[in-house]
């Protein structure tokens, strides 16, 4: 079966077709003839997934998904939450979040943070969203270099290793996008 997953982004496409199964076959934005940017203007993570899954349903007409993820830091008072990929600088700067992150949380105690993702999928036309939660907390230092985005810098609840020093095996197995995309899979079959 063919779905529309609204990303350009090669890890997240190889990180969800690998827990969707060979049943799925992903395509992806630039396979639709979507090249530009879609507009990220929601003040929450579920609005966000809702206009990019809305954005290519009303262009193609096909049946599709959309991800939006956000790092949220306790003792940043949910940051950078729904900015993550705007963290430091306007582009998609990972040194630069991972960076700035850091030095935020200089000196605090508390380095409890999750991440959640949200899934929005169109089919025919009608709309419903799944969510996956990771805990875990900020590292002091940057560890590994697998993954991407904060992967350096969040251990997950239950394990002393970053998200970038695990394979992508046992990332999906436990990580916000691959509980999210379980979910999704529930609805899809
Ligand atoms: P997006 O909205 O799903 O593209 O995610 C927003 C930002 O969150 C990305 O630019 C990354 O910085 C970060 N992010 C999303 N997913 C992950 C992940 O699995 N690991 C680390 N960082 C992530």
């Amino acid at each position: 079966m063919k779905i529309v997953f609204a990303t350009n982004n090669a890890h997240k496409l190889a990180e969800v077709s690998a827990v969707l199964g060979s049943e799925y076959e992903l395509v992806t934005l630039r396979e639709v003839g979507i090249t530009e940017d879609i507009p990220e203007t929601g003040a929450t993570l579920d609005e966000n997934a809702s206009i990019k899954a809305r954005y290519v349903w009303e262009r193609t007409g096909l049946d599709c998904f959309a991800d939006d993820t956000g790092l949220e830091v306790e003792a940043l008072n949910g940051a950078p939450g729904v900015r993550s990929a705007r963290y430091a600088t306007d582009g998609h700067d990972f040194a630069a979040n991972n960076r700035k992150l850091l030095s935020e949380l200089e000196g605090k105690e508390n380095r409890r943070a999750r991440f959640r993702t949200v899934i929005s999928l169109v089919r025919g036309g009608e709309e419903c969203q799944v969510e996956g939660v990771v805990n875990g907390t900020i590292a002091h230092e940057e560890s590994g270099c697998e993954g991407f985005g904060y992967d350096p810098l969040f251990i997950p609840e239950g394990s002393d290793c970053t998200f970038a020093e695990m394979t992508a095996e046992q990332k999906n197995a436990i990580s916000h996008r691959g509980r999210a995309v379980a979910e999704l899979v529930k609805i899809l079959k």
